[in-house]
This record gives structure tokens, C-alpha cells and sequence, in this order.
């Protein structure tokens, strides 16, 4: 049977092939991959998973194996609320919505917020894994011009003025995939420019309680609480396999986005739930974090320390304060997904930068490296690996001009 004439209009705009042939080869054993997103497994309770369940099921019994609200489990909210207060998002139990990872929220959002056609505004570059939440209800995007201190107010405001934008995504602290953490005074432009507009904001923050150096910024959301839908995750913190993710929104949206969740999964999965309620409030989150910071914090290093050891000139990065990417920027001219090619055939893997950017013909010179999932004598050879392909592609082209010319 031929099943591509069944599919949808929106399942089309779902095709994503090329990024998934990436990783595929990036998962092979004999590579060293920076592609993927992972948390180092390390980092899992692994060891003290069966005192928590344990724990769980003392405490909550039969209701962590039963059908729940859609809203989530009650201990669980209960136990974010200081959690999210710690970092300057005030919410109490009812305010907060847990979805099945923050991916979970940002697919929510895409089928009640848009319309085919809606606009939603991104930042250039942006996560790859909202652009797919969102490709399926047929939106248009605008891209918002972005430097080393995060989205640029300006074009922000410009945007607004001149486009009727359904939302604005973004990543403020150390984002996926430059690592850039927005500034606190553009946090206080952009909530006087989404307050003048009376403009929505998805603040995606998965990364925040990962950060290696420098001070906290306040979220967008305790600047701007009405226009703005927070999001964040146990992803990095407790174990992105459990898909516990979360969402506070301005109470009319929650509604929606209730009775959305209602017509998907019912809601994220109760043990889930227990197991992260028990993680919060018995203490395991505060005390393992510290131990997760210390060696991610060891990793960056490693990548930084790398980097400047072994990358040619023309060569410029990130330096992110946490989190856990780093945004590579090449001489105009290079090609990274042609480098890829090179890269894998010397056994390492990134992601080439294009595949961040709405608009697919920008950020050829761009990639996207982890650091959280390697140890740091790898990422050193990694980089060094790299470093030989660059030079190996540079030669090629250089020959190839040659050749062109005569
Ligand atoms: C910016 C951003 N948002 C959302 C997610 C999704 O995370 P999860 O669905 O595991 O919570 C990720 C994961 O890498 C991310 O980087």
C-alpha cells in the first residue's frame, strides 16, 4: 500500500530526515559524538532509584500507579513550587502543569496556539526540537536577530511592530544551541516589549539550575508574568528517561492546555511523577546537583581548553556560564556539513548549525558541539580529530579552487 498519499498536509511538514541521518551516524560506536543533547549517565540516581521507589510507593501506595489528573500529580506540584521560587518563578501548586518533558509543553502549545500560517518569532539560532514541536501546525516563522548576550531587544520590538507574531519562543539562559544566556537588563527590555505589545513569550529554561560560573539571572517570567509561559524540566537534573517536564502558564492558557493534554495522553506517566515528587522533597535533587555542576563544570572546561588548543584561526566560540552546548562559528566560507562528512570519517560528530535556524540557509559556518556526555580526555581527542578535518577540508577546497581556476 501506498501510505504516502494518506498522509496529512501537516505530517509533510514533519520531514526532518536529514538531521535524523546525522545522528544516526553519530550513535555509531566507533565515533566520538558532541552531537546529541545527553546528559552524562552518570549523573542518574541510578544507586539510589529503589530506595526512592520505595519511598514512593510508602508514601503515595496504590495513587502512584493509578490514573491522575491532567494537570499532574499533586505532591509533585506541591514539591516545584519552592523549587521554581528558588529561581524567581512565583506559582503555586495549581498554576503549575506537568507535561511529558518540556517537549511535552512546547507540542501543547503548538496545537492550541496555532493556526496554519500563524507566525510564531524564534531566535536565530534556535532549538531544533521546538522548530518540530511546532512544524506540524503549519506555522510561518520570523527570526529574531540574536549576539553574544542573546536575542537583540530592537529586533524584537521591530517584529512586534511590524507582524502579527501568535508567540515568541526562546531559550534566555544558556540556550540550546549557542549556550548564550540573555542579559538581565535585555530581560527587562524584552518584558517592557512584550507588556507595550501585549505579546506572548514561551520561555523554554532547561538549563538553568546547570550553571558552572557567574551569578542566576531572573527568568523573563517573574519580569512579565502574564505574558509570559514558563517551561523547564527534571530532564537535566533528575533523569530525562522519566519525561517530566513542566509548564506555567497564564490561567486561561492552562485551561486550554488541559483539555488538549486530555485528547493525547491523559497525563504524564503517575510513577513517574511519584518517583520526582519524592526526589524533590526528600532532598536528592539539592543534594546530587552540586556533584552533576562540578563535573559538567570540568567538561566545559575541557571543550574551552580544547578549543583554544587545537582549533585553526577564524575560529570563534561561546563561552556559556552553564548549560550544556557550545556554538562553533567558522571563517564564512566553511561548509559544516560537508566538514561532517570529513569529521565522521575521523570518528567524531557535532551538529552542523543550519539545522538550528528557521531559515535552513543560514549558519553553514556554524555547529553545535555538547560537552556534558563526554569525559574530558575525549573531548580533547575530539577536538583534535576536528581539528584535522578542518584542516583536511580547508586543503581540499583550496585545491579545489585551484583546480577551478585553471
Ligand atoms: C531548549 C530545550 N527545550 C526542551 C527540551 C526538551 O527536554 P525534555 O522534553 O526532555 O524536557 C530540550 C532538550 O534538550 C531543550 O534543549
Amino acid at each position: 500500500m501506498d501510505f504516502s498519499r494518506l498522509l496529512a498536509d501537516r505530517t509533510k511538514g514533519m520531514e526532518a530526515s536529514a538531521i535524523r541521518e546525522i545522528l544516526k551516524v553519530a550513535s555509531s560506536p566507533d565515533v566520538i559524538s558532541l552531537a546529541g543533547g545527553l546528559p552524562a549517565a552518570e549523573t542518574f540516581p541510578v544507586d539510589e532509584l529503589p530506595d526512592l521507589l520505595r519511598a514512593a510507593l510508602d508514601r503515595y501506595g496504590s495513587a502512584a500507579l493509578q490514573y491522575d489528573a491532567s494537570e499532574g500529580f499533586g505532591p509533585l506540584r506541591e514539591a516545584l513550587v519552592p523549587h521554581l521560587a528558588a529561581r524567581g518563578v512565583t506559582a503555586t501548586a495549581d498554576d503549575i502543569l506537568i507535561t511529558s518533558g518540556s517537549q511535552g509543553a512546547l507540542d501543547g502549545l503548538g496545537k492550541v496556539l496555532l493556526s496554519r500560517g500563524d507566525i510564531v518569532a524564534v531566535e536565530a539560532p534556535t532549538y531544533l526540537g521546538a522548530l518540530q514541536a511546532f512544524n506540524p501546525y503549519q506555522p510561518a516563522y520570523v527570526e529574531i536577530e540574536t549576539d553574544d548576550d542573546g536575542l537583540v531587544p530592537v529586533s524584537l520590538d521591530r517584529i512586534l511592530e511590524d507582524q502579527r507574531v501568535k508567540f515568541v519562543y526562546a531559550v534566555p539562559t544558556f540556550q540550546n544551541p549557542t549556550g548564550r544566556t540573555l542579559s538581565m537588563g535585555r530581560r527587562r527590555q524584552v518584558a517592557e516589549i512584550l507588556q507595550r505589545h501585549d505579546a506572548l513569550l514561551v520561555e523554554d529554561d532547561p538549563y538553568s539550575d546547570l550553571r558552572y560560573v557567574g551569578e542566576p539571572v531572573a527568568p523573563v517570567k517573574s519580569l512579565a508574568p502574564d505574558h509570559v509561559v514558563y517551561l523547564s524540566t527534571l530532564s537535566k537534573t533528575f533523569a530525562p528517561g522519566l519525561r517530566v517536564g513542566l509548564c506555567v502558564a497564564p490561567v486561561e492558557l492552562q485551561r486550554w492546555l488541559v483539555i488538549a493534554r486530555q485528547g493525547v495522553d491523559l497525563h504524564t506517566t503517575t510513577l513517574s511523577q511519584a518517583l520526582a515528587a519524592e526526589y524533590i522533597r526528600g532532598g536528592l535533587l539539592d543534594a546530587r546537583l552540586p556533584a552533576t555542576i562540578a563535573l559538567y563544570r570540568a567538561r566545559r572546561q575541557a571543550l574551552i581548553d580544547a578549543l583554544e588548543a587545537y582549533m585553526p584561526e577564524g575560529f570563534r566560540w561561546t563561552q556559556p556560564e552553564g548549560g550544556m552546548f557550545i556554538w562553533v562559528t567558522g571563517p564564512r566560507d566553511l561548509d559544516t556539513e560537508r566538514l561532517y562528512a570529513a569529521a565522521i570519517a575521523r570518528g567524531v560528530a557535532f551538529v552542523p548549525g543550519r539545522f538550528f535556524f528557521a531559515d535552513p540557509s543560514q549558519g553553514r559556518s556554524t555547529l553545535r558541539m555538547n560537552f556534558t556526555a563526554a569525559e574530558p580526555d575525549v573531548i580533547r581527542e575530539a577536538i583534535r580529530l576536528l581539528a584535522d578535518a578542518i584542516h583536511e577540508t580547508s586543503r581540499d577546497s583550496t585545491q579545489g579552487v585551484v583546480a577551478d581556476e585553471r
